[in-house]
């Protein structure tokens, strides 16, 4: 039998409450259910500044290191993302900025090695009419051309996200839930695929 896909889930919004945490919170028990070993990732927990170039001289944040760990440790990635602005959020951007840093190191790969060719997923949710689905077309250039990463064609975006969600954190509309099975299930599939066809 072939090793389970290994996904890292992550939202790019740390509050408490937020509805991208609990859309990640979605997805990963999808992915469990469909058997990936899922690690939940909470992007705030790596405690990155700001990029700065100086920060970098004075010595790699441990967090930056920690998330090319995961991400070299992982097949695939999948995001909750919220839109600022239309735009991916500061959180995401920084993260995976610093992300990108980290040179060669023993067996570890660069950050962008990490990344590059690895299988990505995107989700959304937002208050709005939308669910955050145009800060997916920057995510997705973000993390396909910058990153490298092969980002599914799939994306599932929540709207009215203050009223997606039931107490227990599921969503309530079984079209919204379906759209993010599609995503989970479209990202296992390929990393699996990718898997099964690495020498
Ligand atoms: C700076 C900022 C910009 C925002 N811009 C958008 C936007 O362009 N589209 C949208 O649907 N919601 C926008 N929102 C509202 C967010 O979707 C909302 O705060 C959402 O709850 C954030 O996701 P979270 O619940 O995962 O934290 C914005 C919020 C902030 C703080």
């Amino acid at each position: 039998m072939n090793a389970p896909v290994r996904l890292l889930v992550a939202a790019g919004s740390a509050r408490r409450g937020s509805y991208n945490l609990m859309l990640a919170g979605v997805a990963a028990r999808v992915a469990r259910e469909a058997s990936a070993e899922v690690t939940e990732l909470d992007l705030r927990a790596l405690g990155l500044p700001v990029y700065d170039g100086d920060v970098e001289a004075a010595g790699m944040p441990p967090g930056a290191l920690e998330l090319r760990r995961l991400l070299a440790s992982h097949d695939a990635l999948l995001l909750a993302a919220p839109e600022y602005n239309s735009f991916v959020t500061p959180l995401i951007v920084n993260s995976f900025d610093w992300a990108s840093r980290p040179a060669v190191e023993g067996d570890l790969p660069s950050g962008l090695g990490a990344m590059a060719g690895k299988v990505a997923g995107m989700l959304s949710a937002s208050p709005g009419a939308f669910g955050g689905a145009r800060g997916l077309l920057h995510l997705r250039s973000f993390l396909s051309t910058a990153l490298a990463m092969l980002v599914v064609p799939e994306t599932a975006s929540v709207g009215q996200a203050h009223t997606a969600f039931d107490e227990s954190g599921a969503l309530k509309e079984a079209r919204q839930r379906q759209a993010v099975e599609r995503v989970v299930r479209s990202v296992i599939r390929t990393a699996a695929a990718l898997k099964a066809a690495a020498p």
